[in-house]
Protein backbone atom coordinates (compact mmCIF):
# COMPACT_ATOMS: atom_id res chain seq x y z
CA UNK A 1 0.00 0.00 0.00
CA UNK A 2 1.51 3.38 -0.93
CA UNK A 3 -0.11 6.90 -1.26
CA UNK A 4 -1.20 7.84 -4.75
CA UNK A 5 1.41 10.97 -4.85
CA UNK A 6 4.25 12.01 -7.24
CA UNK A 7 4.98 11.59 -11.06
CA UNK A 8 3.50 8.81 -12.85
CA UNK A 9 4.76 7.29 -15.76
CA UNK A 10 1.22 6.67 -17.18
CA UNK A 11 -2.12 8.95 -17.60
CA UNK A 12 -5.33 8.39 -16.09
CA UNK A 13 -7.66 8.13 -19.28
CA UNK A 14 -10.95 7.63 -17.01
CA UNK A 15 -11.62 5.97 -13.28
CA UNK A 16 -14.36 3.48 -12.03
CA UNK A 17 -15.49 4.76 -8.43
CA UNK A 18 -17.54 2.47 -6.25
CA UNK A 19 -18.60 4.44 -2.96
CA UNK A 20 -19.78 3.14 0.35
CA UNK A 21 -23.25 5.86 1.97
CA UNK A 22 -21.70 8.35 4.38
CA UNK A 23 -23.09 7.76 8.19
CA UNK A 24 -26.88 6.82 8.99
CA UNK A 25 -29.18 6.35 11.64
CA UNK A 26 -29.22 2.71 12.86
CA UNK A 27 -29.74 0.13 10.30
CA UNK A 28 -31.23 -3.62 10.82
CA UNK A 29 -31.07 -6.04 8.60
CA UNK A 30 -32.02 -9.49 8.90
CA UNK A 31 -29.39 -12.03 9.61
CA UNK A 32 -30.16 -15.00 7.65
CA UNK A 33 -31.36 -13.32 4.49
CA UNK A 34 -30.03 -9.71 4.97
CA UNK A 35 -33.55 -8.45 4.38
CA UNK A 36 -33.53 -4.65 5.12
CA UNK A 37 -35.22 -2.00 7.60
CA UNK A 38 -35.53 1.35 6.74
CA UNK A 39 -32.71 3.99 7.59
CA UNK A 40 -31.75 7.72 7.01
CA UNK A 41 -28.44 9.74 5.98
CA UNK A 42 -27.48 12.32 8.50
CA UNK A 43 -26.12 15.61 8.01
CA UNK A 44 -22.64 13.85 9.15
CA UNK A 45 -22.83 11.85 5.77
CA UNK A 46 -23.61 14.06 3.50
CA UNK A 47 -20.50 16.11 4.75
CA UNK A 48 -18.36 12.83 4.22
CA UNK A 49 -19.85 12.43 0.62
CA UNK A 50 -19.22 15.74 0.08
CA UNK A 51 -15.96 16.03 0.81
CA UNK A 52 -15.42 12.65 -1.03
CA UNK A 53 -16.37 14.38 -3.70
CA UNK A 54 -14.06 17.47 -3.48
CA UNK A 55 -11.41 14.89 -3.05
CA UNK A 56 -12.17 13.13 -6.12
CA UNK A 57 -12.75 16.14 -7.99
CA UNK A 58 -9.18 17.56 -6.79
CA UNK A 59 -7.67 14.16 -8.08
CA UNK A 60 -9.08 13.51 -11.16
CA UNK A 61 -10.59 16.91 -12.26
CA UNK A 62 -8.13 19.57 -11.45
CA UNK A 63 -5.86 20.05 -14.26
CA UNK A 64 -2.48 20.65 -12.06
CA UNK A 65 -3.54 17.04 -10.69
CA UNK A 66 -0.99 14.23 -12.06
CA UNK A 67 -4.14 12.30 -12.58
CA UNK A 68 -6.38 15.19 -14.20
CA UNK A 69 -8.68 13.18 -16.57
CA UNK A 70 -8.26 15.92 -19.46
CA UNK A 71 -11.59 14.96 -21.82
CA UNK A 72 -13.94 15.36 -18.70
CA UNK A 73 -15.32 18.65 -18.43
CA UNK A 74 -14.79 20.20 -15.01
CA UNK A 75 -17.35 22.63 -14.67
CA UNK A 76 -20.53 21.94 -16.26
CA UNK A 77 -20.96 18.12 -16.31
CA UNK A 78 -21.79 16.98 -19.53
CA UNK A 79 -23.75 13.86 -19.14
CA UNK A 80 -22.26 11.09 -21.73
CA UNK A 81 -19.01 11.74 -19.71
CA UNK A 82 -20.49 10.51 -16.51
CA UNK A 83 -22.23 7.90 -15.49
CA UNK A 84 -23.82 7.63 -11.96
CA UNK A 85 -25.70 4.74 -10.54
CA UNK A 86 -26.83 4.19 -7.26
CA UNK A 87 -28.47 1.36 -5.24
CA UNK A 88 -32.02 1.85 -4.63
CA UNK A 89 -32.68 -0.83 -1.92
CA UNK A 90 -33.18 -1.30 1.59
CA UNK A 91 -30.90 1.38 2.51
CA UNK A 92 -31.71 3.15 -0.94
CA UNK A 93 -32.54 6.36 0.60
CA UNK A 94 -29.36 7.00 2.42
CA UNK A 95 -27.43 5.71 -0.69
CA UNK A 96 -28.73 8.32 -3.20
CA UNK A 97 -28.71 11.06 -1.38
CA UNK A 98 -24.84 9.82 -0.21
CA UNK A 99 -24.42 10.06 -4.48
CA UNK A 100 -26.51 13.80 -4.44
CA UNK A 101 -23.83 14.95 -1.92
CA UNK A 102 -20.64 13.28 -3.29
CA UNK A 103 -21.81 15.07 -6.72
CA UNK A 104 -22.24 18.51 -5.19
CA UNK A 105 -18.47 17.89 -4.09
CA UNK A 106 -17.74 16.24 -7.60
CA UNK A 107 -19.31 18.99 -9.84
CA UNK A 108 -20.11 21.85 -7.64
CA UNK A 109 -22.48 24.65 -8.18
CA UNK A 110 -20.61 27.32 -11.05
CA UNK A 111 -22.14 30.40 -12.47
CA UNK A 112 -21.08 28.85 -15.90
CA UNK A 113 -24.56 26.57 -15.44
CA UNK A 114 -26.85 29.15 -16.87
CA UNK A 115 -29.44 29.27 -19.80
CA UNK A 116 -29.50 32.83 -22.35
CA UNK A 117 -33.49 33.02 -23.01
CA UNK A 118 -34.86 34.08 -26.50
CA UNK A 119 -35.49 37.32 -25.01
CA UNK A 120 -32.10 37.87 -23.89
CA UNK A 121 -32.66 37.48 -19.98
CA UNK A 122 -29.21 34.86 -18.83
CA UNK A 123 -30.61 32.58 -15.93
CA UNK A 124 -28.53 30.96 -13.48
CA UNK A 125 -29.40 27.56 -11.68
CA UNK A 126 -30.78 28.43 -7.72
CA UNK A 127 -28.18 28.12 -4.96
CA UNK A 128 -25.50 29.64 -7.32
CA UNK A 129 -25.68 27.36 -9.99
CA UNK A 130 -26.29 24.18 -7.90
CA UNK A 131 -25.71 21.34 -10.90
CA UNK A 132 -28.61 18.59 -11.32
CA UNK A 133 -26.05 15.62 -12.67
CA UNK A 134 -28.31 12.51 -13.22
CA UNK A 135 -28.52 9.18 -11.23
CA UNK A 136 -29.92 5.96 -12.24
CA UNK A 137 -31.57 4.81 -9.35
CA UNK A 138 -30.69 1.17 -9.69
CA UNK A 139 -34.26 -0.62 -8.56
CA UNK A 140 -33.78 -4.33 -6.48
CA UNK A 141 -37.11 -4.96 -8.08
CA UNK A 142 -36.14 -4.50 -12.09
CA UNK A 143 -32.17 -4.93 -11.64
CA UNK A 144 -30.30 -7.28 -9.84
CA UNK A 145 -27.02 -5.52 -10.18
CA UNK A 146 -25.98 -3.54 -7.01
CA UNK A 147 -27.86 -5.86 -5.04
CA UNK A 148 -27.38 -9.47 -6.10
CA UNK A 149 -27.96 -11.34 -2.69
CA UNK A 150 -31.77 -10.10 -1.77
CA UNK A 151 -34.39 -13.09 -2.11
CA UNK A 152 -31.50 -15.37 -3.32
CA UNK A 153 -32.31 -18.62 -1.61
CA UNK A 154 -28.48 -19.99 -2.58
CA UNK A 155 -27.28 -17.30 -0.44
CA UNK A 156 -29.09 -17.79 2.35
CA UNK A 157 -28.57 -21.90 2.43
CA UNK A 158 -24.91 -20.91 2.36
CA UNK A 159 -25.17 -17.73 5.04
CA UNK A 160 -26.83 -20.60 7.48
CA UNK A 161 -23.75 -23.19 7.27
CA UNK A 162 -21.63 -20.00 7.61
CA UNK A 163 -22.82 -20.15 10.88
CA UNK A 164 -23.22 -23.89 11.26
CA UNK A 165 -19.55 -24.34 10.42
CA UNK A 166 -16.78 -25.23 12.86
CA UNK A 167 -14.70 -22.15 12.01
CA UNK A 168 -17.87 -19.87 12.98
CA UNK A 169 -18.60 -21.45 16.16
CA UNK A 170 -14.57 -21.76 17.09
CA UNK A 171 -15.11 -17.78 16.75
CA UNK A 172 -18.55 -17.81 19.08
CA UNK A 173 -16.45 -19.65 21.82
CA UNK A 174 -13.49 -18.07 21.70
CA UNK A 175 -15.10 -14.98 22.33
CA UNK A 176 -18.44 -15.91 24.16
CA UNK A 177 -17.02 -13.84 27.17
CA UNK A 178 -16.92 -10.20 25.30
CA UNK A 179 -20.43 -11.16 24.03
CA UNK A 180 -21.86 -11.74 27.89
CA UNK A 181 -20.28 -8.24 28.56
CA UNK A 182 -22.95 -6.75 25.86
CA UNK A 183 -26.50 -7.31 26.71
CA UNK A 184 -26.58 -4.43 29.14
CA UNK A 185 -25.33 -1.96 26.08
CA UNK A 186 -28.00 -3.61 23.69
CA UNK A 187 -31.50 -2.09 24.56
CA UNK A 188 -32.65 -6.27 24.28
CA UNK A 189 -31.27 -7.16 21.03
CA UNK A 190 -30.00 -10.93 21.02
CA UNK A 191 -26.42 -11.57 21.49
CA UNK A 192 -25.33 -14.03 19.39
CA UNK A 193 -22.18 -14.06 16.88
CA UNK A 194 -25.26 -14.43 14.05
CA UNK A 195 -26.40 -11.37 15.10
CA UNK A 196 -23.13 -9.73 14.93
CA UNK A 197 -24.16 -7.01 12.00
CA UNK A 198 -26.74 -5.78 14.36
CA UNK A 199 -24.63 -5.81 17.28
CA UNK A 200 -21.81 -3.87 15.71
CA UNK A 201 -24.23 -0.96 13.63
CA UNK A 202 -26.45 -0.41 16.87
CA UNK A 203 -23.00 -0.03 18.69
CA UNK A 204 -21.26 1.86 16.33
CA UNK A 205 -24.23 4.47 14.98
CA UNK A 206 -24.75 5.27 18.90
CA UNK A 207 -21.31 5.83 19.59
CA UNK A 208 -21.03 8.08 16.74
CA UNK A 209 -24.35 9.88 17.85
CA UNK A 210 -25.05 9.38 21.24
CA UNK A 211 -23.58 11.67 24.24
CA UNK A 212 -24.40 8.67 27.25
CA UNK A 213 -23.71 5.99 25.61
CA UNK A 214 -20.78 7.28 24.09
CA UNK A 215 -19.21 7.98 27.29
CA UNK A 216 -20.09 4.69 29.13
CA UNK A 217 -18.92 2.26 26.32
CA UNK A 218 -15.69 1.09 26.36
CA UNK A 219 -13.82 1.93 23.38
CA UNK A 220 -11.75 -0.97 23.15
CA UNK A 221 -15.52 -3.01 22.89
CA UNK A 222 -16.25 -1.08 20.02
CA UNK A 223 -13.04 -2.65 18.34
CA UNK A 224 -13.72 -5.93 19.30
CA UNK A 225 -17.26 -5.48 18.12
CA UNK A 226 -15.80 -4.49 14.63
CA UNK A 227 -13.48 -7.30 14.32
CA UNK A 228 -15.91 -9.70 14.83
CA UNK A 229 -18.54 -8.01 12.31
CA UNK A 230 -15.72 -8.15 9.97
CA UNK A 231 -15.17 -12.01 10.55
CA UNK A 232 -18.92 -12.05 10.24
CA UNK A 233 -19.52 -10.01 6.89
CA UNK A 234 -16.06 -11.41 5.25
CA UNK A 235 -17.39 -14.64 5.59
CA UNK A 236 -20.89 -14.18 4.27
CA UNK A 237 -19.82 -11.73 1.60
CA UNK A 238 -17.13 -14.10 0.27
CA UNK A 239 -16.09 -17.72 -0.86
CA UNK A 240 -13.10 -19.91 -1.10
CA UNK A 241 -14.35 -20.21 -5.22
CA UNK A 242 -14.56 -17.02 -6.85
CA UNK A 243 -17.88 -17.92 -8.59
CA UNK A 244 -19.21 -19.28 -4.92
CA UNK A 245 -22.66 -17.88 -3.96
CA UNK A 246 -20.91 -15.26 -0.91
CA UNK A 247 -19.21 -13.61 -3.72
CA UNK A 248 -22.97 -12.97 -5.37
CA UNK A 249 -22.41 -9.06 -4.88
CA UNK A 250 -19.27 -9.13 -6.13
CA UNK A 251 -20.28 -11.53 -9.42
CA UNK A 252 -23.74 -8.97 -10.20
CA UNK A 253 -21.95 -5.66 -9.79
CA UNK A 254 -18.58 -6.48 -12.08
CA UNK A 255 -20.87 -6.15 -15.35
CA UNK A 256 -21.34 -2.67 -14.88
CA UNK A 257 -17.61 -2.34 -13.21
CA UNK A 258 -16.27 -3.89 -16.67
CA UNK A 259 -18.37 -1.97 -19.27
CA UNK A 260 -17.13 0.95 -17.33
CA UNK A 261 -13.66 0.21 -18.05
CA UNK A 262 -13.91 -0.51 -21.38
CA UNK A 263 -16.00 2.39 -22.12
CA UNK A 264 -13.32 4.27 -20.63
CA UNK A 265 -10.61 2.76 -22.73
CA UNK A 266 -12.50 3.23 -25.57
CA UNK A 267 -11.11 6.97 -27.27
CA UNK A 268 -14.24 6.81 -29.62
CA UNK A 269 -16.62 6.84 -25.91
CA UNK A 270 -16.67 10.01 -24.34
CA UNK A 271 -18.17 8.19 -20.93
CA UNK A 272 -14.58 8.62 -18.57
CA UNK A 273 -15.86 8.73 -15.38
CA UNK A 274 -18.49 5.82 -13.36
CA UNK A 275 -19.71 5.76 -10.11
CA UNK A 276 -21.63 3.90 -7.97
CA UNK A 277 -23.21 4.50 -4.92
CA UNK A 278 -23.38 1.27 -3.01
CA UNK A 279 -23.40 -0.73 0.50
CA UNK A 280 -20.68 -2.52 2.07
CA UNK A 281 -21.13 -5.53 0.47
CA UNK A 282 -20.35 -5.37 -3.05
CA UNK A 283 -16.53 -4.27 -1.47
CA UNK A 284 -16.26 -7.42 0.27
CA UNK A 285 -16.84 -9.54 -2.39
CA UNK A 286 -14.38 -7.30 -4.90
CA UNK A 287 -11.93 -7.45 -2.66
CA UNK A 288 -12.00 -11.60 -2.08
CA UNK A 289 -12.52 -11.75 -6.13
CA UNK A 290 -9.47 -9.37 -6.85
CA UNK A 291 -7.35 -10.97 -4.25
CA UNK A 292 -6.68 -7.89 -2.39
CA UNK A 293 -7.80 -8.46 0.48
CA UNK A 294 -5.33 -11.62 0.27
CA UNK A 295 -2.68 -9.26 -0.35
CA UNK A 296 -3.70 -6.49 2.18
CA UNK A 297 -5.87 -8.38 5.01
CA UNK A 298 -7.08 -5.24 6.27
CA UNK A 299 -9.09 -5.21 3.48
CA UNK A 300 -11.18 -8.35 4.70
CA UNK A 301 -13.77 -6.31 6.24
CA UNK A 302 -16.38 -3.88 6.68
CA UNK A 303 -15.31 -0.55 4.77
CA UNK A 304 -16.04 2.55 6.69
CA UNK A 305 -18.63 5.18 5.85
CA UNK A 306 -17.98 7.09 3.10
CA UNK A 307 -14.92 4.94 1.77
CA UNK A 308 -14.42 4.49 -1.71
CA UNK A 309 -12.47 2.40 -4.52
CA UNK A 310 -11.19 4.26 -7.14
CA UNK A 311 -10.28 1.77 -10.06
CA UNK A 312 -8.39 4.08 -12.38
CA UNK A 313 -7.76 3.00 -15.75
CA UNK A 314 -3.97 4.07 -17.42
CA UNK A 315 -1.97 4.70 -20.68
CA UNK A 316 1.79 3.50 -19.75
CA UNK A 317 3.87 6.47 -21.86
CA UNK A 318 5.70 3.74 -23.13
CA UNK A 319 3.04 2.26 -25.09
CA UNK A 320 1.12 -0.49 -25.20
CA UNK A 321 -2.23 -1.63 -23.55
CA UNK A 322 -3.89 -0.11 -20.99
CA UNK A 323 -3.69 -0.96 -17.02
CA UNK A 324 -5.90 -0.88 -13.76
CA UNK A 325 -4.51 0.69 -10.62
CA UNK A 326 -6.48 -0.30 -7.27
CA UNK A 327 -6.48 3.16 -5.24
CA UNK A 328 -8.85 3.12 -1.86
CA UNK A 329 -9.58 5.45 0.98
CA UNK A 330 -11.42 4.44 3.90
CA UNK A 331 -13.64 6.71 4.79
CA UNK A 332 -12.38 9.60 7.07
CA UNK A 333 -9.88 7.57 8.27
CA UNK A 334 -7.75 8.12 5.05
CA UNK A 335 -6.26 11.52 4.66
CA UNK A 336 -6.13 10.53 0.83
CA UNK A 337 -6.80 7.55 -1.20
CA UNK A 338 -3.76 4.45 -1.59
CA UNK A 339 -2.67 2.39 -3.71
CA UNK A 340 -3.27 -1.62 -3.30
CA UNK A 341 -1.55 -4.87 -4.84
CA UNK A 342 -4.01 -6.72 -6.43
CA UNK A 343 -4.25 -9.79 -8.84
CA UNK A 344 -1.12 -11.13 -7.34
CA UNK A 345 0.33 -8.20 -8.38
CA UNK A 346 2.31 -5.10 -6.89
CA UNK A 347 2.18 -3.38 -10.06
CA UNK A 348 -0.89 -1.90 -12.24
CA UNK A 349 -2.59 -4.63 -13.66
CA UNK A 350 -3.18 -4.80 -17.56
CA UNK A 351 -7.15 -4.26 -18.40
CA UNK A 352 -7.10 -7.66 -20.44
CA UNK A 353 -5.93 -9.17 -17.26
CA UNK A 354 -8.27 -7.69 -14.76
CA UNK A 355 -11.35 -9.04 -17.50
CA UNK A 356 -9.70 -12.14 -18.33
CA UNK A 357 -9.90 -12.87 -14.39
CA UNK A 358 -12.92 -11.12 -13.52
CA UNK A 359 -15.19 -11.25 -16.40
CA UNK A 360 -15.89 -15.46 -16.27
CA UNK A 361 -17.67 -14.66 -12.77
CA UNK A 362 -19.44 -11.58 -13.89
CA UNK A 363 -23.37 -11.74 -14.78
CA UNK A 364 -25.94 -9.87 -14.33
CA UNK A 365 -28.75 -11.25 -16.50
CA UNK A 366 -32.00 -11.98 -14.53
CA UNK A 367 -32.30 -16.02 -15.74
CA UNK A 368 -28.84 -16.38 -14.32
CA UNK A 369 -29.44 -15.06 -11.16
CA UNK A 370 -33.05 -17.21 -11.08
CA UNK A 371 -30.71 -20.19 -11.58
CA UNK A 372 -28.14 -19.55 -9.51
CA UNK A 373 -30.16 -18.05 -6.48
CA UNK A 374 -32.53 -20.74 -7.16
CA UNK A 375 -35.72 -18.27 -7.37
CA UNK A 376 -38.84 -18.86 -9.56
CA UNK A 377 -41.15 -16.10 -7.69
CA UNK A 378 -39.07 -12.84 -6.82
CA UNK A 379 -37.11 -10.11 -8.64
CA UNK A 380 -38.98 -10.85 -11.93
CA UNK A 381 -37.85 -14.23 -12.15
CA UNK A 382 -41.75 -15.09 -11.49
CA UNK A 383 -42.45 -13.21 -14.53
CA UNK A 384 -39.53 -15.12 -16.48
CA UNK A 385 -40.63 -18.40 -15.86
CA UNK A 386 -44.29 -17.54 -17.35
CA UNK A 387 -42.81 -16.69 -19.96
CA UNK A 388 -41.14 -19.41 -20.71
CA UNK A 389 -44.09 -21.29 -20.44
CA UNK A 390 -45.67 -19.43 -22.45
CA UNK A 391 -43.34 -19.44 -25.39
CA UNK A 392 -42.92 -23.38 -24.68
CA UNK A 393 -46.86 -23.01 -25.64
CA UNK A 394 -46.35 -21.45 -28.78
CA UNK A 395 -43.77 -23.57 -30.66
CA UNK A 396 -45.11 -26.71 -29.94
CA UNK A 397 -47.08 -28.51 -33.36
CA UNK A 398 -49.71 -29.47 -31.21
CA UNK A 399 -50.18 -26.11 -29.48
CA UNK A 400 -49.91 -24.34 -33.05
CA UNK A 401 -52.67 -26.24 -34.62
CA UNK A 402 -55.29 -25.69 -31.93
CA UNK A 403 -54.60 -22.33 -31.33
CA UNK A 404 -55.64 -19.57 -33.88
CA UNK A 405 -54.17 -16.22 -34.88
CA UNK A 406 -55.85 -14.29 -32.27
CA UNK A 407 -54.46 -16.23 -28.99
CA UNK A 408 -50.76 -16.46 -30.85
CA UNK A 409 -51.35 -12.87 -30.84
CA UNK A 410 -52.64 -12.39 -27.78
CA UNK A 411 -49.14 -14.74 -26.35
CA UNK A 412 -46.98 -12.14 -28.30
CA UNK A 413 -48.78 -9.16 -26.69
CA UNK A 414 -48.19 -11.02 -23.20
CA UNK A 415 -44.73 -11.97 -23.93
CA UNK A 416 -44.02 -8.18 -25.32
CA UNK A 417 -45.69 -6.81 -21.82
CA UNK A 418 -43.78 -9.17 -19.61
CA UNK A 419 -40.53 -8.17 -21.45
CA UNK A 420 -41.21 -3.92 -20.95
CA UNK A 421 -42.03 -4.98 -17.37
CA UNK A 422 -38.78 -6.96 -16.95
CA UNK A 423 -37.13 -4.15 -18.25
CA UNK A 424 -36.02 -5.64 -21.31
CA UNK A 425 -37.59 -3.10 -23.63
CA UNK A 426 -35.79 -0.04 -22.28
CA UNK A 427 -34.51 2.80 -23.91
CA UNK A 428 -31.10 4.55 -22.76
CA UNK A 429 -31.74 2.94 -19.25
CA UNK A 430 -28.54 2.70 -18.14
CA UNK A 431 -28.04 6.52 -18.85
CA UNK A 432 -30.76 8.23 -17.76
CA UNK A 433 -31.82 9.11 -14.40
CA UNK A 434 -33.11 11.78 -11.80
CA UNK A 435 -31.76 13.73 -9.23
CA UNK A 436 -34.71 12.47 -6.47
CA UNK A 437 -35.00 9.24 -7.23
CA UNK A 438 -37.39 7.27 -6.44
CA UNK A 439 -40.25 4.76 -7.20
CA UNK A 440 -42.02 7.03 -10.13
CA UNK A 441 -38.50 8.17 -11.37
CA UNK A 442 -37.56 4.42 -11.75
CA UNK A 443 -40.30 4.50 -13.89
CA UNK A 444 -39.64 6.94 -16.05
CA UNK A 445 -36.20 5.64 -16.25
CA UNK A 446 -37.73 2.94 -18.43
CA UNK A 447 -40.31 4.73 -20.80
C1 LIG B 1 -37.45 37.07 -20.03
O1 LIG B 1 -38.11 35.85 -19.64
C2 LIG B 1 -37.86 35.43 -18.31
C3 LIG B 1 -38.52 34.07 -18.08
O2 LIG B 1 -39.85 34.10 -18.43
C4 LIG B 1 -38.30 36.48 -17.32
O3 LIG B 1 -37.97 36.07 -16.01
C5 LIG B 1 -37.60 37.79 -17.63
O4 LIG B 1 -38.07 38.80 -16.79
C6 LIG B 1 -37.80 38.20 -19.08
N1 LIG B 1 -36.96 39.35 -19.37
C7 LIG B 1 -37.40 40.41 -20.05
C8 LIG B 1 -36.41 41.49 -20.29
O5 LIG B 1 -38.56 40.47 -20.44
C1 LIG C 1 -11.96 -15.32 -0.45
O1 LIG C 1 -12.60 -15.54 0.78
C2 LIG C 1 -12.57 -16.90 1.25
C3 LIG C 1 -13.36 -16.95 2.53
O2 LIG C 1 -14.73 -16.84 2.25
C4 LIG C 1 -11.13 -17.34 1.44
O3 LIG C 1 -11.11 -18.70 1.80
C5 LIG C 1 -10.37 -17.15 0.14
O4 LIG C 1 -9.03 -17.45 0.35
C6 LIG C 1 -10.50 -15.72 -0.34
N1 LIG C 1 -9.89 -15.62 -1.64
C7 LIG C 1 -8.92 -14.76 -1.88
C8 LIG C 1 -8.34 -14.78 -3.25
O5 LIG C 1 -8.52 -13.98 -1.03
C1 LIG D 1 -10.86 0.93 7.74
O1 LIG D 1 -11.12 1.45 9.01
C2 LIG D 1 -11.57 0.52 9.96
C3 LIG D 1 -11.94 1.27 11.23
O2 LIG D 1 -10.89 2.07 11.66
C4 LIG D 1 -10.50 -0.53 10.18
O3 LIG D 1 -10.97 -1.51 11.07
C5 LIG D 1 -10.15 -1.18 8.85
O4 LIG D 1 -9.08 -2.07 9.02
C6 LIG D 1 -9.75 -0.11 7.86
N1 LIG D 1 -9.50 -0.71 6.56
C7 LIG D 1 -8.47 -0.31 5.83
C8 LIG D 1 -8.31 -1.00 4.51
O5 LIG D 1 -7.69 0.54 6.16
Amino acid sequence: MSTTTGTSDSKVLGVVVLARHGDREGFYQNSTDYTPSGTAITALGNVQEFQLGQKLRSIYLNASSPSFISTVNTTVVKDAQVQIRADGGGEGGVIFNSAVSLLQGLFPATLDYKTTLANGTTITAPLGGYQTVPIESVEPGNDISLEGWTSCNTFVTATKAFYNSPSFKQKAAEHSEFLDLLPQYLDGRAVTLENMWNIFDFINVRYIHDATFAKSFPENYLHQARDLANFHEYGIFSSPQPNGIGNIAGQTILPSILDGLASIADANNPLKLVYQAVSYKPFISLFNLTGAAEMNPQLAGIVNYAAALALEVRQPNAGGEPVIRFNFKNGTDDEEFNRYNFLGSTNDVSLSTFVDTLKPVAFDDLPTWCKVCNNQQDRGCAMLSTLSISSTDRVSPVGAGFVGAGVTLAVVSAMLAGLYLLGFLTIGKRRRGSKFGSETDSQEMKI
